[in-house]
């Protein structure tokens, strides 16, 4: 067996290990559809923190619930359902459509941007 194929091996596994998010669930591998990601625990949080200053309204977008992100701004919505690269939102936050957000400050981390992504790629449910 060659090195090249003991690489590629393992790749899948280390898929697998980066890919939970959860955590706490045992069974990872199992079905897809579980959702890792919420939209109250994880997601309000952080818009709370890191958006709400101007998102009273600035570009025509509220974060402050569930049905104030699901109805976007000015460009109309911001979240796909299932589809995290045609969501506004996730534009904004990685910068492949700008200006990125949040406006005034440096970017949110990997993993801040990758939760959003994630809860969008589950689904977009109210959770
Ligand atoms: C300093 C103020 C400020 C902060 C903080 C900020 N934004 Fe914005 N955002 C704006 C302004 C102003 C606009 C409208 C102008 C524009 O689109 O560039 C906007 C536009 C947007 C839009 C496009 C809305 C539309 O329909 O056109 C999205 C999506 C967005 N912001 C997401 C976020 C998210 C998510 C955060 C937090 C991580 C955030 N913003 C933080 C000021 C801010």
């Amino acid at each position: 067996m060659t090195r090249r194929s003991l690489a590629a091996l393992s790749l899948p596994f280390l898929l697998i290990a980066c890919g939970g998010g959860g955590g706490d669930d045992p069974d990872n591998g199992g079905p897809p559809g579980n959702t890792t990601v919420s939209f109250q625990t994880d997601l309000l949080p952080l818009f709370q923190s890191e958006c709400n200053r101007c998102h009273g309204g600035a570009g025509g977008l509220q974060l402050d619930t569930y049905e104030d992100v699901m109805a976007g701004g000015d460009s109309g919505p911001v979240v796909v359902a299932g589809d995290p690269d045609a969501s506004l939102i996730v534009q904004r936050l990685d910068g492949s459509t700008p200006p990125q957000m949040p406006l005034d400050g440096p970017a949110l981390s990997d993993n801040e941007i990758n939760l959003v992504a994630q809860w969008i790629q589950e689904g977009a449910q109210k959770n």
